[in-house]
């Protein structure tokens, strides 16, 4: 059942390719087995470590997409792919000589699992399931900045669940791009999300950014959940966005995600 060689993909220098997996559509027993023969044993012994099996399954799937995908782009074997982590816990590939360079991030949810890639730049994804419980909109009063807790508040109260989300995810994606966690102080930095501009991101002195340097998108890929992602450009090159759906080691699957916004 498991698809032949799938066509190799190209990823040009101004494109991100955004990766969707639902992993609850991924049930098939084959398939599950030869996800895991494609894991390191660090890998199986960590996937063990999850007290839930919906929480191993994603983890599964999880590795499963980031070494397929990766896979599409090189001739590189999925199972041959080895990864570090930076001091705050960033994943990247250890490159070896000859491999092309190519860049990634992860995240999971409740029903999804996604991952960006781009040629070299900083990415950070984030998706968030708005269903979750413990995730309220008071958060905003103690992580954002002050501006939009202010923007927020000015929302409706029915519909400020939702923006949240939006903010939430943006926030968490720009966190990501940069690497560096939770350590980056949350209320320095203020996403600007009005009807009529487009995404925009200003940021505290102390940050030390520059808000021309990252384009945004916002997603609502399905009723249940928001993706935010966070690029830092290249001088004047604007990216393009292209996002698939994928069952690993089967392919492709039709998939419509639309854009909320954009920078
Ligand atoms: C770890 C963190 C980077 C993301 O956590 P998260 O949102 O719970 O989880 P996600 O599913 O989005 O991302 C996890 C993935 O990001 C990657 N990741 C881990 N640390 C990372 C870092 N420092 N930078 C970028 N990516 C990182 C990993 O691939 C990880 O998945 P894996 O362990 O399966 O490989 C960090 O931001 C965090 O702890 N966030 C907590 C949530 C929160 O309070 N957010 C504030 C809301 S504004």
């Amino acid at each position: 059942m498991l698809s032949p060689k799938l066509p190799t993909l190209k990823l040009n220098p101004d494109e991100l390719h955004l990766w969707f997996v639902f992993p609850n559509e991924i049930q098939d027993v084959e398939l599950l087995s030869a996800y895991e023969k494609l894991m390191t044993p660090e890998e199986q012994a960590q996937r063990q470590r999850f007290h839930f099996a919906k929480h191993q399954h994603q983890y599964l799937v999880t590795r499963a997409l980031i070494r397929t995908t990766l896979s599409r782009y090189t001739e590189i074997e999925p199972g041959h792919w080895r990864f570090s982590k930076n001091a705050y816990g960033r994943p990247e590939i250890i490159a070896s000589e000859g491999m092309p360079s190519l860049r990634f991030n992860l995240s999971h949810t409740d029903g999804l699992v996604i991952c960006g890639i781009v040629l070299k730049q900083d990415v950070g994804v984030d998706v968030e399931n708005i269903e979750r419980h413990g995730a309220t909109v008071d958060i905003a009063d103690r992580f954002f900045s002050p501006q939009e807790v202010k923007d927020l508040y000015a929302i409706d109260e029915k519909e400020r669940r939702t923006h949240f989300f939006d903010y939430w995810t943006l926030k968490e994606s720009y966190i990501k791009a940069r690497g560096m966690g939770l350590s980056l102080p949350l209320e320095q930095f203020t996403f600007h999300i009005s009807e009529n501009e487009p995404l925009r991101i200003s940021f505290d002195p102390k940050l030390q950014d520059e808000p021309n340097k990252w384009q945004f998108w916002l997603l609502k890929p399905t009723q249940h959940h928001k993706v935010a992602i966070s690029l830092c450009q290249e001088m004047k090159i604007k990216y393009q966005l292209t996002v698939n759906k994928v069952i690993p080691l089967i392919g492709e699957q039709p998939f419509f995600c639309p854009i909320l916004k954009q920078s």
